[in-house]
C-alpha cells in the first residue's frame, strides 16, 4: 500500500493535536473576546496566548503542508475505491485546507482588530471544521469496518 511520506504523517498529526488543543481551551479566548466587545479590560492570561500561538502555528503548518504535497504529490488513490468515493475525499481535504487557513486569519481578524463580524465568521468556520472533522473521521471508520480496508495506515507511520 502507499503511503504519506512520514513528513507528512507527523504533519498531520501535529496539526491535529494543537486543533484539539484549540477546542478544549477555547473559553478563556471566547470570554476576553466577549468583554472587549464590551469595552471592558481583559487580564492577559497564557490560555489565551496559547490560542493565539497555536492558531499562527496551525496557519504556518498548513502552508508548509501545501508546499510540501505540491514537491511530493499524495499516494495514488486505492483502485478498488469508486470514483464517487475518491471525489469526497477530495473535496473534504480540500475544505480542510480552506477552512484551517482561513481560521487563523478570522480569529487573527477578531482578535486584532476587535471585528465582531471576523468573531462570527470564526464561529462559523469552527463549526464547518467540526463538520469536515466528523465526515472525515466517519469515512475513516467505514474504510475500517466496512469495506475492511487498512486505508488509515496510509496516514500512519
Ligand atoms: C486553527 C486555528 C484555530 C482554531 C481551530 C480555533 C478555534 C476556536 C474555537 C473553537 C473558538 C470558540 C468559539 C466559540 O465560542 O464558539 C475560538 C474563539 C476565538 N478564537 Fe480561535 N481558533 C483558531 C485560531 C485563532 C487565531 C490564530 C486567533 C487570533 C489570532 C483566534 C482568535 C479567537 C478569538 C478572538 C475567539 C473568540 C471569538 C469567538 O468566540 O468567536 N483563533 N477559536
Ligand atoms: C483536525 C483534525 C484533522 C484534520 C484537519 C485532518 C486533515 C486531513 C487532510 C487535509 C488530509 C489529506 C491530506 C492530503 O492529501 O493532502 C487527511 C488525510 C487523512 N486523515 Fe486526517 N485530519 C484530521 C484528523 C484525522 C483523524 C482523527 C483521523 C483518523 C481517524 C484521520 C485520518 C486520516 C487518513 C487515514 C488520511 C489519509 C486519507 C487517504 O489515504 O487518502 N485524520 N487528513
Amino acid at each position: 500500500m502507499q503511503k504519506y511520506s512520514n513528513l507528512q504523517i507527523w504533519l498531520h498529526w501535529i496539526v491535529f493535536i494543537l486543533i484539539l488543543g484549540q477546542f478544549v481551551f477555547h473559553e478563556p479566548i471566547s470570554e476576553a473576546f466577549e468583554l472587549r466587545l464590551e469595552g471592558q479590560e481583559v487580564v492577559p492570561s497564557a490560555l489565551i496566548g496559547l490560542h493565539l500561538v497555536f492558531g499562527g502555528v496551525v496557519f504556518l503548518l498548513i502552508v508548509t503542508r501545501l508546499w510540501v504535497r505540491m514537491g511530493q504529490g499524495v499516494p495514488s488513490y486505492p483502485k478498488e475505491n469508486a470514483a464517487l468515493m475518491e471525489l469526497a475525499s477530495k473535496i473534504v481535504h480540500w475544505s480542510f485546507y480552506g477552512v484551517l487557513l482561513l481560521l487563523p486569519i478570522s480569529g487573527g481578524f477578531a482578535w486584532f482588530q476587535l471585528s465582531e463580524g471576523a468573531g462570527n465568521a470564526h464561529e462559523i468556520l469552527k463549526t464547518a471544521l467540526l463538520l469536515l472533522l466528523f465526515l472525515h473521521v466517519g469515512a475513516s471508520l467505514f474504510h475500517y469496518f466496512v469495506l475492511k480496508s487498512n486505508l488509515f495506515k496510509r496516514m500512519w507511520w
